[in-house]
């Protein structure tokens, strides 16, 4: 049976491990990180992600996972090496290959017999070429292929996501390592796409940076909306009822964030342009989010009338999204930075990414772990992240405890009407928030009698 090297125990990297681990395979980890490598032998997960942490455990128990520093190891007594390292933006834009290199160099090192090597990571195209072209210089000649096969997990449902793709890309340039990956993937259930591994590179690329627009164009469909008093949920409602548009990521508020949006965006733009191309709308999508991610700040300073010195504000959600504990590229760490510079007291919640929303903020802002103790006596409550404790919060029970009735709802989560019936201030995102009876989004019984 055809067994696996993982290399970076990162987002991807460990989630695709514990997959194929999942699928039978015997699969080695690997990370320079010793601590990491010692956390997960012992069950200890670097990330929250739903059931990660059970299926990890199972599958080390069953013996089909195992972690290790070991990079010669794991590439001696593997046959197929996913490379799933890091990809950061230089200050450029550029994706930072570093990592991916490193690793490249060292397979190059130990290579005993065939191996296909595979970038998991998202890299811009032309990658497998220049990890091709490392692993050429190899000291034995001994043969090998190097493979695209993107990764489309997203944080949150990261194992479904990957146990249950909706395809799954293999960008290969041989039939023996075409062979491989098909007799890995024959145990998932996806729709298979084998194609250049420049077009599986680019598909990573073009897939996410769509996605990246589309959120992006709600957000600028909402602003309009503001100014014109249409209710941008339901115009979201309208446009995804036909199927070619779809409602998925069409929910505007506060911006995207995450590990990708803001990296791949950028990183096209480079790309598009080191080969002489000006990819306009990537960059005008990162402007337009960039000012997104202000908006409930500019709600707030608004009814505030500019002045927030030793105004209590309540920021409920600092993730980047519900169901992880990521902080990266979250609207949250700008909006709060901007409520410190202006003399406000900042109480924050979020039922997972308290940890790592410490390492950000420090002593600066207090941390809660409950929605009410958060709100008690708060001037204003901004919500950032769409978590269930927030978007289902018991309205009347916040009204004994609130100093302000006001709430500026930065995904478009709560339910607005009730709000506005128990005489909340409620701001929400392309939604009009003058009173009650503008808010047709909800379902507002009429009778026709
Ligand atoms: C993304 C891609 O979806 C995934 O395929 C890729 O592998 C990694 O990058 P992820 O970063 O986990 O996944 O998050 P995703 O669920 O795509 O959301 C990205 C951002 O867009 C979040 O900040 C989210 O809040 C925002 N978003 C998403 C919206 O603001 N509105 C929407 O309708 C959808």
């Amino acid at each position: 049976m055809i067994s696996i090297a993982v290399i970076g125990t990162g987002y991807v990297g460990l989630v695709t491990a514990v997959c194929f681990a999942e699928k039978d395979f015997k699969v080695i980890c690997v990370d320079k990180d010793k601590c990491k490598i010692d956390n997960l032998s012992n069950g200890i997960m670097p990330i929250y992600e739903n059931g990660l942490k059970e299926m990890c455990e199972s599958n080390y128990q069953r013996k089909k996972i195992f972690f290790t520093t070991d990079i010669k190891y794991a590439i001696e007594n593997t046959d197929v090496i996913f490379i799933a390292v890091g990809t950061p933006s230089l200050n450029s834009g550029e994706a930072d290959l570093s990592q991916v290199i490193e690793v490249a160099n060292e397979i190059k090192e130990y290579i005993n017999n065939y191996k296909v090597i595979v970038n998991k990571s998202t890299v811009p195209v032309g990658t497998q070429k220049i990890v091709k072209s490392i692993m050429k210089t190899n000291k034995n000649n001994i043969n090998f292929d190097v493979v695209s096969n993107p990764e489309f997990l997203k944080e949150g449902t990261a194992i479904n996501d990957t146990l249950n793709a909706e395809r799954i890309v293999i960008g290969c340039d041989s039939y023996k390592s075409e062979e491989y990956m098909r007799r890995i993937y024959e145990r998932f259930d996806s729709e298979k796409l084998v194609v250049s591994a420049e077009t599986a590179e680019m598909i990573k690329y073009a897939s996410n940076v769509f996605l990246a627009l589309k959120v992006t164009y709600i957000n600028e469909i909402a602003n309009i909306c503001e100014l014109t008093g249409a209710n941008v949920i339901d115009v979201a409602k309208g446009m995804g009822l036909d199927s070619r548009i779809s409602g998925k990521f069409l929910n505007a508020g506060v911006g995207f964030g995450g590990a990708c949006f803001p990296k791949d965006v950028l990183a096209i733009y480079s790309l598009a342009k080191s080969v002489g191309y000006e990819f306009k709308l990537s960059k005008a999508v990162l402007e337009v989010n960039e000012k997104q991610k202000l908006k409930p700040y500019e709600k707030l300073m608004e009814v505030m009338n500019n002045n927030l010195k030793g105004k209590t504000i309540a920021v409920l959600g600092l993730a980047f999204k519900p169901g992880t504990d990521d902080m990266r590229g979250a609207p949250s760490i700008i909006i709060i930075n901007k409520l410190l510079e202006k003399g406000a007291k900042v109480k924050a919640y979020d039922p997972e990414a308290i940890k790592n929303a410490k390492k950000i903020f420090g002593s600066r802002i207090g941390f809660y772990t409950e929605v009410y103790e958060t709100i008690k006596y708060a001037d204003a409550i901004i919500i950032l992240t769409e978590w269930n404790e927030i978007k289902f919060m018991n309205l009347e029970e916040a009204l004994t405890l609130v100093k302000n009735k006001l709430i500026i709802d930065g995904r478009n989560c709560i339910d607005s009407v009730n709000a506005m019936k128990l005489g909340y201030y409620y701001l929400g995102i392309g939604v009009p928030d003058s009173s009650y009876d503008n808010i047709l989004s909800k379902e507002v019984a009429v009778d026709y009698d």
